[in-house]
């Protein structure tokens, strides 16, 4: 497995490819089961497989969250690795923002509701990020998991806003045997949190609608900041112990 530091190192690794069909999986590390699902998707169907480990410092409204993001580069690597990942990008702020961040992708339809709601200016942060990493990757395939649906959403709109020459795939949301959808943050959650966390999939799956998925979850003691429905699908954001989860269920 290649690690590249660089964008001249992504480059030359990515004309030795050439024609061949690159997977492409963008993460910002502290991996779980949810990625290794996209790893294994990616290296299935694809000749190679690249993988990015990059946090994105645009992407985070709260610097405090981003600066005590998980990092466990040295586990990342050894899971890459096991999955038969051919090459992962890991570079620095630097390298990505050469400008600064003083160009930015800006959609301005759906990304001001829910997440966008939440957190001002976070889809700036990942579609600048994730255009960025296409434009360098060119893959023709990239692996995204559901249980960021909005994001998921999206990403595909900019790939076809943009006439990308990538496929967004989107990979469903791996859970633990009680429920709770894998994330980076569940390690924050406390023994007692954790057993309450599951109930959130519980009360969306389960709540006649997004009202009573509300209340039901507040009186079990998480805090709520927003429960909606929208093309089928429910999707929800609570904290717990401070702890922010996000998820969401298909509705008929
Ligand atoms: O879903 C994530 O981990 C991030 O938002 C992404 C897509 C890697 C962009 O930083």
């Amino acid at each position: 497995m290649k690690k590249l530091a660089t964008i001249n190192s992504l480059r030359a690794w990515r004309a030795e490819a050439g024609n061949a069909k690159v997977g492409f999986v963008p993460t910002m590390g502290a991996m779980h089961a949810g990625h290794l699902a996209l790893l294994e998707q990616s290296c299935r169907e694809n000749a190679f497989t690249l993988v990015s480990i990059f946090v994105n410092p645009t992407q985070f409204n709260d610097p405090k969250d981003c600066s005590s993001y998980p990092n466990t580069l040295g586990n990342d690597l050894e899971l890459c690795r096991e999955a038969g990942v051919d090459a992962v990008f890991h570079p620095q702020y630097g390298d990505l923002y050469p400008d600064g961040f003083a160009y930015r992708v800006e959609e301005v339809e759906r990304s001001s509701v829910l997440e966008g709601a939440m957190r001002p200016g976070h889809f700036q942060g990942v579609l600048t990020v994730v255009l960025k990493l296409l434009v360098l990757a060119c893959p023709g395939r990239a692996y995204f998991g559901e249980k960021d649906w909005q994001q998921l959403q999206l990403v595909r709109g900019m790939a076809e806003a943009f006439f990308l020459d990538t496929e967004i795939i989107g990979v469903p949301t791996v859970r633990d045997a009680d429920g709770l959808a894998l994330s980076s943050r569940n390690v924050r959650l406390s023994p007692k949190a954790r057993t309450l966390a599951p109930e959130f999939y519980r009360v969306l799956s389960t709540a006649i609608d997004c009202a009573m998925a509300r209340a039901e979850l507040e009186s079990l003691g998480f805090i709520v900041e927003y429960v909606d429905q929208r093309d089928g699908r429910r999707l929800g954001a609570v904290r717990l112990e401070g702890v922010r989860l996000i998820d969401n269920v298909a509705v008929d």
